[in-house]
């Protein structure tokens, strides 16, 4: 009998790059899953509707970014991570199908993670699984990234999208009011692996060092900052931060018109502070803007291609995919 591990991707509301500094962020888990259905045994053997080749490894699992194909790094690199933190690691012989557009910046890779712990056997709470994902995708891929696309996914919340606080780990879920609704379009597939990503983690961390932690810096301390880059990378996060607060209360009180002029400064930060946008996607912003009953457009997720989110009136229509907000990441067992 099998058991089926599943975990949604999500899409950000508002709040990038701020979450490796312990920052603000505003996701949702979408309604979209990675399933795997899986039965047990003593390695890892996977197949995929969607990704090329099979995976198999044996377990202990130590060197996960050498397995091939390379999607099967991320399920190695969960089970590596587990270890690492002398967690059971239960093998099985599965098959992955998703319904997350891959490399389109919706948490493509987090969701595998997700669903990989779930079928690996983890047992701990929501900010321990997430953690343990986090560190998978540093193993297989050494992108640094931070906790919010794991965290979605196994925290969500059907019809909420989640204030999560990265340095506490808390999270609040606040519903999203049902005059409203949320599109994403993509705009180009990519991967993280390769890009700025990791210089744009860097860049932070040399803020960092000039004026402290940047999750309790405002725009008077980062000013200070002498270089123009690590000044304008630093003037990015502690405005992002001051956005998703207020970003959350406007949301509380329906108040669309205001949740959407956020989401436009939040994109011009991103892309002229931070530099994460592509030129198409800043047009395809504008382009959007336009559209009748649309009240705020950015690019969302690491960047660098990947996709824009819209926030418009129920009964608008974007062209693009209509995404609504979902539970997290479950596992159903057969009664033996
Ligand atoms: C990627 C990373 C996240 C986060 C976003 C940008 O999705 O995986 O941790 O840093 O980029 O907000």
């Amino acid at each position: 009998m099998s058991s089926v591990a599943r975990a949604p991707g999500r899409v950000n509301l508002i709040g990038d790059h701020t979450d490796y500094t312990g920052g603000l962020v505003f996701p949702m888990a979408i309604d979209r899953d990675t399933t795997i259905t899986f039965s047990r045994s003593s390695d890892v053997t996977l197949t995929s509707g969607n990704f090329n080749g099979e995976v198999r490894f044996s377990l202990p699992m130590r060197d996960a970014a050498s397995v091939r194909p390379e999607w099967g790094r991320y399920v190695a690199g969960v089970a590596a991570a587990m270890l690492e933190r002398s967690m059971p690691v239960s093998g099985f012989t599965g098959h992955v199908a998703t319904e997350v557009p891959i490399g389109g910046g919706l948490s493509s890779s987090a969701a595998l993670e997700v669903a990989a712990a779930l079928a690996f056997g983890i047992e701990a709470d929501a900010a321990t699984i997430a953690a343990v994902c986090r560190r998978a995708e540093h193993l297989a891929t050494d992108v640094p990234c931070g906790i919010m696309d794991q965290l979605t996914s196994v925290a969500g919340v059907k019809d909420h999208a989640l204030l999560i606080d990265c340095h506490s780990l808390d999270v609040t879920p606040i519903r999203i009011p049902e005059s409203l609704a949320v599109w994403v379009v993509e705009i180009s597939t990519r991967t993280l692996d390769g890009s700025e990503y990791p210089t744009r983690v860097a860049q932070c961390a040399t803020a960092e060092r000039e004026v402290g932690p940047l999750r309790l810096a405002d725009v008077h301390s980062v000013s200070a900052i002498s270089d123009a880059t690590i000044r304008a990378r630093a003037r990015h996060v502690v405005t992002e931060n001051e956005r998703v607060r207020e970003f959350a209360a406007a949301l509380q009180v329906g108040d669309a018109r205001e949740a959407g002029r956020l989401m436009y400064a939040s994109h011009r930060s991103l892309s002229a502070d931070f530099e994460t946008s592509t030129t198409t996607m800043d047009a395809a912003v504008e382009t959007y803007s336009r559209l009748p009953g649309v009240h705020g457009v950015r690019m969302t997720g690491g960047g660098f291609g990947g996709c824009i989110v819209v926030l418009a009136d129920d009964d608008a229509h974007v062209e693009g995919m209509r995404v609504r907000a979902a539970d997290g990441a479950s596992l159903d067992t057969p009664l033996s």
